[in-house]
């Protein structure tokens, strides 16, 4: 396994820890989270403990099942006990950009209902600075160009349609995604989220704010556990 894979794996099952008997925990999507997946299917079927799932996107609504985790769909879930889900870059407010996997809308969904939020990480996500990873925006698809347009008048870079092969990149809900290059300039991440939601045709932004309450980083030199002090664990 390439070491940073190992780091993933690490991260994702560590996150477990804050699983507890009879949660239902909202499960997110990405490369990182998988492991705390896997996790939960063990904590499960060996440790006999009773957990419901409710997953964030598609692929992990197949892996889950795939695994025997019972689940809820997010309107049939009422309040969550707990999401783990991944992150493109968090600082050190515990603010996120998130969407690197299309999964934003029903990500952030899932993390509102939720009683608390952790993420998984290696330590290359961490940041001084949201922005350096392109900000996702979830669009209406017959809205993406005049949403392009607005975005880009205050985009200090370029904002690019997602693409998948030879056509745009589709998201669970049919919408399209728009990467927008800040650059590491976000320092005021819940003014931008609030311009950009502002705009007519954008679905949903991949900034968490205020919603992440701790972040569990895998590095070489082991794991480290990151609580927000006036977080919700
Ligand atoms: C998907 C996400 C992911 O959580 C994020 O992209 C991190 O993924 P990975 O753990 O594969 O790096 O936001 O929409």
């Amino acid at each position: 396994m390439p070491d940073v894979e190992l780091l993933k794996e690490q991260a994702g099952i560590a996150a477990c820890r804050f699983v507890k008997d009879g949660m239902t925990v909202g499960l997110g999507t990405g490369s990182t989270v998988k492991y705390s997946i896997i996790e939960i299917a063990r904590m499960i079927s060996e440790e006999g403990m009773s957990l419901v799932g409710v997953p964030t996107s598609e692929d992990t609504r197949r892996l889950s099942e795939e695994l025997g985790i019972p689940l809820l769909t997010i309107e049939d879930s009422g309040s969550l006990d707990l999401t783990i889900d991944g992150a493109d870059e968090f600082d050190h407010n515990f603010d996120l950009i998130k969407g690197g996997g299309g999964a934003l809308t029903r990500e952030k969904v899932v993390a509102l209902k939720s009683k608390s939020m952790v993420v998984v990480a290696d330590h290359t996500k961490k940041v001084e600075i949201l922005g350096s990873f392109d900000l996702p925006v979830e669009v209406d698809s017959d809205l993406w160009e005049g949403v392009r347009e607005s975005i880009s008048r205050i985009c200090p870079g370029q904002v690019r349609l997602r693409a998948n092969g030879p056509n745009p990149f589709q998201t669970d809900n049919h919408g399209f995604i728009l990467d927008c290059s800040f650059g590491p300039t976000i320092s005021n991440p819940k003014s931008l989220e609030r311009a950009i939601c502002d705009i007519p045709g954008v679905v949903e932004v991949g900034l968490f704010v205020g919603i992440c309450d701790a972040v569990i980083v895998a590095s070489s030199d082991g794991i480290d556990e990151l609580i927000k002090s006036d977080g919700r664990i």
